[in-house]
């Protein structure tokens, strides 16, 4: 496996093995990788001749209260992870190789706004506008045929689709569903900062939402109701919730048809941690 941190390096590589008539996959990431991460890795090896992985925290996609200095940062661990799967390329940028002219001056990528405001738009501002930038940088960087994101972070995944398809980027976006510890709590960096009190309280999100689920499937209730009752149990149990979100599966927007494809997206905080979390219906 290679570590390369220069952009250069890396769309040389790359280019060398699309030459060789090798089709690339690749996994952005922030490091701190689990099995949620690994997972994309490994649908990327399916689907590809090569991975690349990127480990970088990006620090336009953090609103200024927000964790950047404390984002849990464990390369060596990281790489150890991506040897064992036999991942080619691992790209791991400084902020000077992302940002040369710094993070605040330069282009960046804006994706619609029915997109991109509401639900976790509405609680990071400029997050998404930061996501699409870098991956935008990425994107161009690495080159890839396919590109492969989580469910986990629903609605960058839909932010990342929408991107590719308005600048007709030719790459295939694959998304892969959420991963989960035993007791449902979702996989995520994050979870690290929870307290083992919270730890115990924090499956009760993914309970939340399946409860949720249920109750849109007995189809005997109105969804802003159900949104309601579902921040109440949250409540109840100890969080703090954002928003609990009954969406439109394609386009995040409110329902109005009772045959759409719907999606419940929910983010709560519970002491200093803020979980996120989703579930199809
Ligand atoms: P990060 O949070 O490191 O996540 C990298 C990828 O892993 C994302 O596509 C995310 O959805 C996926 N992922 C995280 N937890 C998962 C889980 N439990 N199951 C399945 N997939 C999971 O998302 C980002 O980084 C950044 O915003 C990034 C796209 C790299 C741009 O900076």
């Amino acid at each position: 496996m290679q570590t390369l941190t220069s952009n250069w390096e890396v769309s040389a590589l790359v280019r060398q093995w699309q030459r060789d008539g090798e089709r690339i996959g690749f996994v952005p990431t922030m490091g701190n990788l689990h099995e949620g991460h690994l997972r994309l890795v490994k649908a990327a090896q399916q689907n590809t001749d090569r991975v690349v992985v990127s480990i970088y925290v990006n620090p336009m996609q953090f609103a200024p209260h927000e964790d950047l200095t404390n984002y849990p940062r464990t390369l060596d661990k990281d790489l150890q992870k991506l040897t064992a799967l036999n991942v080619e390329l691992v790209f791991t940028p400084s902020d000077e190789v992302m940002y040369p002219e710094g993070n605040t001056g330069c282009s960046y990528v804006e994706v619609p706004a029915q997109l991109t405001e509401g639900l976790e738009g509405a609680y990071r501002q400029h997050h998404f506008r930061g996501v699409a930038t870098v991956v935008t940088k990425l994107f161009n960087i690495v080159a890839p045929d396919v590109a492969v994101f989580g469910e986990k972070d629903f609605q960058q995944l839909l932010v990342i689709q929408q991107m590719v398809k308005d600048f007709n980027l030719p790459i295939e976006i694959m998304g892969e569903p959420t991963i989960r510890e035993g007791d449902g709590l979702a996989l995520s960096s994050r979870n690290q900062y929870l307290s083992k009190q919270e730890r115990v309280i924090a499956p009760k999100l993914y309970e939340v939402l399946s409860e949720t689920r249920e109750r849109i499937l007995m189809q005997n209730m109105d969804l802003t109701d159900l949104e309601q009752a579902a921040i109440m149990q949250l409540e109840q149990q100890g969080f703090t919730p954002d928003y609990v979100a009954i969406r439109e599966v394609a386009t995040l927007a409110e329902p109005d048809n009772p045959t759409d494809l719907l999606v419940i997206l929910a983010a709560a905080r519970l002491g200093q941690t803020r979980l996120i979390d989703n579930l199809r219906v």
